[in-house]
């Protein structure tokens, strides 16, 4: 993907409940690749039953945790990931792969996604070391039981977790 020659617009989709240091280091890595990033809260996820942030107030955490670059902008979509990313003529489909045992699950979604719209490629990045394990569902079961996320998520993120947890 070279940014030279054309304006690549890379989709970064997820659940996103709650944002973590993870995804953001995702991100940011995107931004060497691509040059503006669609970070988009999926309303219908394969994975996430029981969310504890609605999607507006997930949307509301990324907007805060990236308005410090305007390459970055952050919405929500619904329906199919490929109808969206083919509405936004978008290039490339970003994914996290954190460890082998991720790739089951990713390789099924872009495989489908590729029959889907074959337009798009989905592309695969992996996480700084320390984020290598981390996950949305764990941030959300520590937080819930008490335990300190403070390493795992940004401050503004903290305080809403604080908040929704009423402590
Ligand atoms: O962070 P997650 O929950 O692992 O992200 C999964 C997500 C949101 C990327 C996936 O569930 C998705 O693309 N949802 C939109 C609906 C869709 O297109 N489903 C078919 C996927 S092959």
């Amino acid at each position: 993907m070279s940014s030279s020659s054309r304006d690549v617009l890379a989709i970064y989709p997820g659940s996103f409940d709650p944002v973590t240091l993870g995804h953001e280091d995702i991100a940011r890595r995107t931004l060497r690749l691509a040059d503006r990033l669609l970070v988009a809260v999926a309303e219908t996820s394969t994975q996430t039953r029981n969310p504890l942030f609605s999607v507006a107030e997930r949307l509301a955490l990324l907007r805060e945790v990236f308005s410090g670059d305007e390459r970055v902008e952050c919405v929500s979509f619904s329906g199919l990931l490929m109808e969206f990313a083919r509405q936004r003529r978008a290039h490339c489909i970003i994914r996290g792969l954190r460890a082998v045992s991720d790739f089951e699950y990713e390789f099924q979604m872009a495989q489908m996604n590729r029959e889907l719209w074959s337009e798009v490629e989905t592309v695969f990045l992996t996480p700084d070391a320390p984020f290598s394990f981390l996950s949305a569902s764990l941030v959300r079961e520590v937080a819930i039981l008490g335990g300190d996320v403070s390493s795992f998520v940004s401050p503004a993120v903290l305080r809403a977790l604080a908040q929704k947890l009423g402590r």
